[in-house]
């Protein structure tokens, strides 16, 4: 089974794109929803909460690692991948080489505060190629307004035009959206920055990475499960779990609480 981990239900974007662009894998899921929001807590605890989110996946049967949070990845994917025994895949390294390879110049990124603070978006583009330069915004507000389903009210438009103005006033060319829940966001985000900006969705470059890797490790490869019959498991099974989850997935699934930790 290929294994991914969210803080919460946010990762089901990633988990959308497998859908998307590799349908005949199986999918082992965990929503860390009695502990999210990840993006607002120390380094010390993010690991540590990773370290279990990955072991659970992987006494479940997880033979490959997503990890679809971007500050989980931010903060623990080193710690990770030293530490287990299989591939680890992280949203932050093929996001960054896909916006090197489309700006000319200026990157835009936004993220949870962790993310941010963590620097590691701006450290990675610059050994990619350090003349590039990147302007970095934490939107705290949007992870909330994306898990009230306030996708598309006023109120929404107005904090991420709010948040997206510095980036207008220094003319970036290509905006990561380095967090789970902003790709659906994706048309506000558009209509605010400007159509000519490129948005590069961390999302849909991890998973196309994944594919490659796929592709190129076959025995691996046949060895995981294609049988369907994914599973989602959270940590905390409210009501909004099963809503966000339709909202990111554009379909209902079934959710099992387990206690990791
Ligand atoms: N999954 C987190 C991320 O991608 C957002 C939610 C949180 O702060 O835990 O950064």
């Amino acid at each position: 089974m290929i294994g991914v981990f969210d803080s919460g239900v946010g990762g089901l974007t990633v988990v959308r794109e497998i859908f998307k662009k590799l349908p005949d894998y199986k999918i082992i899921y965990f929503g860390d929803t009695a502990r999210t929001p990840y993006g607002t807590k120390s380094k010390e605890t993010i690991i540590k909460y990773a370290r279990e989110d990955a072991k659970f996946l992987l006494d479940h049967g997880a033979k490959i690692i997503v990890i679809a949070c971007n500050t989980a990845s931010a903060v623990a994917a080193d710690v990770l991948r030293k530490e287990l025994g299989v591939p680890v895949f992280e949203v932050i390294m093929p996001a960054v080489q896909a916006a090197v390879s489309a700006t000319r110049g200026k990157i835009g990124v936004i993220g949870t505060r962790a993310t941010i603070t963590s620097g590691v978006y701006e450290a990675t583009i610059k050994k990619e190629n350090k003349n590039i330069e990147v302007e970095s915004q934490p939107c705290p507000l949007l992870v909330p307004l994306v898990e009230e389903a306030w996708l598309n009210q006023p109120e929404t438009k107005k904090i991420v035009r709010k948040y997206l103005q510095p980036f207008k006033n220094k003319q970036i060319d290509t905006l990561i959206l380095g967090c789970t829940h902003y790709p659906v966001l994706k048309n506000i985000i558009k209509a605010r920055i400007g159509r000519k900006v490129k948005l590069v969705d961390s999302a849909e470059e991890v998973v196309e990475d994944l594919k490659k890797f796929l592709a190129e490790n076959s025995e691996l490869e046949k060895s995981l499960e294609k049988d369907g019959g994914h599973k989602f498991f959270v940590s905390d099974l409210t009501p909004q779990v099963p809503r966000i989850a339709e909202k990111l997935l554009g379909q209902n699934v079934k959710f099992e609480k387990v206690e990791v930790g």
